[in-house]
């Protein structure tokens, strides 16, 4: 056992309790970020004269070389240490002797693990984004080539109206695009350094904190001290962008599962990207997507922990709060994988545009259209509804779709049709005619798809930042 805090016991950590009190296991993850945030502070604690140069150049050699030789697998994290901080500054007073105790002058385990969780999240939110783009990416680029691949749109699962591949692609470019744009509020509201706040008020020493603040990337020091150790919003905020995230894939999911059955038939995903059955010979499944759909109860699950383990803290620091890590860990993980494997499995997945393209010439999609037609030639909407309500029940009964109708029959049910009904209820008219802004049509569709391309040219500001 090797703590940091023995001083005033007398007596040995019961083992059991040592156990369940540390978290070496899990915060060993951003054993980086706490040395970069180490390196920091003791260059500012020599800036203001707390430490000697030479003293900062011991220091930060001993935590360059703690960094390097855990990267090179020299130096191994173990289970003897209570948590990364004490495991960084044990290694560092075993090199450089006693100048390494006074790493930690001006410094709680407070604000650094604070600090350390901000760190390691906040590359995490631009990895998601630089994931979120290149899914974007793969989506455009088969939407460009379905611009006019025909398929029903639905509401309830019923075939609606017909639309193409492109626009109903599109409604997903949106989501995934807002999702970027959360992340891009969440890094912007997270970007603010909370090194410096001690355990909880400050500290006595002439600490600048702006400096500091700025040699770690980040706008500016955190203004509350009780605050910037009690602050988990950040990570509420993340993984609520998360979840929201995995819902937009798992709705994806549940579609491609679909299109994916005997009974759709509108795609065909990849043997690269299926799985068979141990018993069944035949079957081609789309585990993926449904492991997808399956992991975001776990993603939303880490939400709800954080908020309900936050929820009753008092201020400042608690123990509930180093609770925030595995969960927030696994989160992320999880999302990534998610995000990449989704977007292996839509760049290879075949689309079906025949069949799509017949599945949206039956069904009556062009229902609405033909009303229209009749409001066009001055029958009130209302009444035009109830004709082609009788029309489409006509259809049923005869087992044919509306474009197979003779003029007699339509005439029979309203004088009004004549051979033109044709043309006005064609499926190319329908898609075609549907101009307005995010509707469609070939039209509309390339005035999106030019303006999310030049949307995805330019970079975020927050990546320009970091790099
Ligand atoms: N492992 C702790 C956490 O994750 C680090 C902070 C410990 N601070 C303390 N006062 N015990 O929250």
């Amino acid at each position: 056992m090797a703590q940091l805090w023995g001083g005033r016991f007398t007596k040995e950590t019961d083992q059991l309790v040592y156990n369940f009190n540390a978290s070496i296991s899990f915060d060993q993850k951003f054993y980086k970020q706490d040395i970069e945030g180490s390196v920091a502070h003791v260059i500012m604690l020599a800036r203001q004269g707390i430490l000697t140069n030479g003293e900062k150049d011991e220091i930060v050699k001993g935590l360059t070389s703690i960094c390097e030789d855990v990267e090179n697998g020299t130096l191994k994290i173990t289970g003897e240490y209570e948590d990364i901080h004490s495991f960084v500054e044990a290694n560092l007073i075993d090199r450089i002797g006693d100048v390494g105790k006074k790493l930690h002058t001006g410094r709680s385990r407070n604000d650094q693990v604070a600090l350390d969780m901000k760190l390691y999240t906040r590359s995490e939110v631009l990895v998601t984004d630089q994931l979120l783009k290149e899914l974007l990416e793969t989506l455009i680029e088969i939407m460009e080539k379905n611009i006019d691949t025909y398929m029903p749109g639905f509401t309830h699962l019923q075939k609606a109206q017909p639309i193409t591949l492109a626009h109903h692609l599109g409604a997903y470019f949106e989501m995934f695009k807002r999702d970027r744009l959360r992340m891009k509020d969440i890094y912007a509201r997270m970007n603010y350094c909370p090194l410096g706040s001690g355990a909880l008020a400050g500290t006595t020493y002439p600490l600048d904190r702006e400096y500091t603040a700025s040699l770690l990337g980040f706008e500016g020091p955190t203004l509350n001290s009780i605050d910037s150790v009690a602050d988990r919003d950040y990570l509420i905020e993340f993984l609520s962008a998360l979840s929201t995230i995995m819902m937009h894939l798992s709705r994806f999911s549940e579609e491609i599962i679909l299109w994916n059955s005997n009974e759709y038939r509108f795609v065909e995903i990849d043997d690269a990207y299926s799985t068979g059955s141990s018993i069944m010979p035949q079957k081609k499944n789309p585990d993926i997507a449904e492991l997808v759909r399956g992991k975001t109860g776990r993603v939303y699950g880490a939400l709800m922990s954080l908020l309900t383990t936050m929820k009753g803290l008092p201020l400042a620091y608690n123990k509930d709060m180093q609770e925030d890590k595995e969960l927030t860990f696994d989160a992320i993980d999880t999302v990534k994988g998610c995000i990449s494997l989704f977007n292996g499995m839509i760049g290879t997945m075949k689309f079906n545009n025949a069949i799509m393209e017949k599945s949206a010439m039956n069904g009556f999609t062009n229902a609405t259209d033909a009303a229209d037609y009749l409001v066009n030639k001055g029958v009130p909407f209302r009444d035009a509804h109830g004709i082609i309500g009788r029309l489409v029940l006509y259809c049923i009964q005869q087992n044919k779709s509306l474009d197979e109708l003779s003029i007699e029959e339509y005439q029979k049910i309203s004088p009004i049709f004549e051979s033109d009904i044709y043309q006005a209820i064609s499926l190319e008219t329908c898609v075609q005619k549907r101009l307005t802004i995010g509707a469609p049509s070939e039209k509309a569709m390339q005035k999106v798809i030019a303006s999310n391309k030049a949307y995805l040219a330019e970079e975020f500001e927050m990546r320009k930042e970091r790099d």
